[in-house]
């Protein structure tokens, strides 16, 4: 139940969301309500989000929406803080009760729906159609307009001292560096991505260097706004990486971990939905089956030494995500396209590409690669 006082915040907020099409900031509440700080506007909302009539972004200044079907409050029917009630024995699907009203207490993203796909045609969008571009992302990216791509899938330079062609720094930067200019680039992605439109980034830590490049990617990606949607281990079983960095042989002074798999990370902007024509689909049922389980076992790329690249993804990485994310027709983004291994799978799944990267070497193949039959 809503005390008075509530019910007036509620209506408040309801009504300006009505009015403008967006929900009021804190400093609004606190003004219009005459609050003394904004922490009781702040007060006002975590209570009315806990009770189920709001949800609220933590990233965005105007993130408040209103749960439109919330006739009860949750509160009426569920107590947060009781010891959590579930059935659960091995091998069987573990049973919350009160599963909804809970996830709306918590107020996760699931739920957010409040964005319009872009429907109409994007101005200028045309010359980076079907294309392969050699140049700085950066650049390149900030030349695109607002809200025009689907789906992102690549990979960053690890900064782990590969020979890349075209680069003077030998994949060896400070780790600031690092951040900022991979930075500067998702910034650009977050604003040409359309609403709905899905970010999926392949990382590698360097765990030598106990740098967690995954988690510090996804941090930055969360502080540009964009939704987590979840995390694909991809699995290569590469067991001949290095056996004899062993840290500290045989004590636990230092003993550095091993790894078989990278990251792929996968965020959204502003909703988790993405809408689509059904005849898009091009999933079949048993790759859905199998492919939202995410522990990938896909083999590394063989071949490297022909495409004269150092690090590429392989292609059936590549057609999973862009099966189980994205519609054919769909426009496709990678900002660091190497030997295009993302635009050529794209092309072959009928949907539209630009691949952008720094080395001619690299686009040249890319582009070659772009005649070829794949898989
Ligand atoms: C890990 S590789 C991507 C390989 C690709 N996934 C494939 O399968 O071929 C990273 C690529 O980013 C490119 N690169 C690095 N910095 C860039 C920038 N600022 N703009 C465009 N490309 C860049 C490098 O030349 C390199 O080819």
């Amino acid at each position: 139940m809503l005390t008075k006082k509530q019910k007036i915040h509620l209506d408040y907020i309801t009504k300006f969301i009505e009015k403008n099409g967006y929900a009021p900031s804190v400093e609004e509440i606190k003004k219009h309500f005459h609050l003394a700080s904004k922490s009781t506007a702040h007060q006002q909302i975590a209570t009315l989000t806990q009770k189920g009539y709001l949800i609220k972004e933590n990233y965005k200044a105007r993130g408040i929406s209103i749960i439109q079907d919330a006739p009860l409050s949750p509160a009426d029917t569920y107590t947060p803080f009781t010891p959590l009630s579930y059935e659960y024995s091995i091998g069987k699907e573990r049973k919350v009760k009160d599963r909804f009203l809970k996830e709306r207490f918590r107020g996760g993203t699931k739920n957010l729906n409040h964005s319009v796909e872009i429907k109409s045609s994007i101005q200028n969008l045309e010359k980076f159609i079907n294309k392969i571009i050699c140049g700085d992302s950066k650049k390149v990216l900030s030349e695109m307009p607002d809200n025009s791509v689907d789906i992102i899938i690549t990979s960053p330079p690890y900064n782990f001292g590969l020979d890349y062609k075209s680069d003077n720094k030998n994949d060896t930067k400070k780790w600031i560096d690092y951040f900022n200019q991979l930075n500067e680039i998702w910034q650009e992605c977050v604003r040409i991505l359309k609403p709905g439109g899905r970010f999926c980034v392949n990382v590698q830590p360097l765990f030598s260097d106990y740098i967690p490049t995954h988690h510090l990617v996804s941090k930055q990606l969360l502080d540009l706004g964009l939704l987590w949607k979840g995390e694909i281990i991809w699995e290569k079983n590469n067991y001949n990486c290095k056996y004899t960095a062993w840290g500290s042989w045989k004590s636990p002074s230092m003993p550095y971990l091993k790894y078989s798999w990278e990251f792929i990370e996968v965020f959204c902007k502003e909703t988790h939905k993405k809408t689509g024509e059904a005849k898009n689909i091009d999933i079949t049922a048993d790759e859905f089956k199998k492919w939202v389980y995410g522990k990938w076992s896909i083999a590394p790329e063989r071949n490297m030494k022909k495409y004269e690249h150092p690090a590429m993804f392989p292609e059936e990485l590549v057609a999973r995500l862009l099966k189980l994310f994205s519609y054919k027709n769909d426009f496709v983004l990678d900002p660091f396209n190497g030997a295009g291994t993302t635009t050529a799978v794209a092309k072959k799944l009928s949907r539209r590409y630009l691949g952008i990267d720094m080395a001619p070497e690299y686009c040249k193949t890319a582009k070659d690669r772009l005649t070829e039959t794949l898989f």
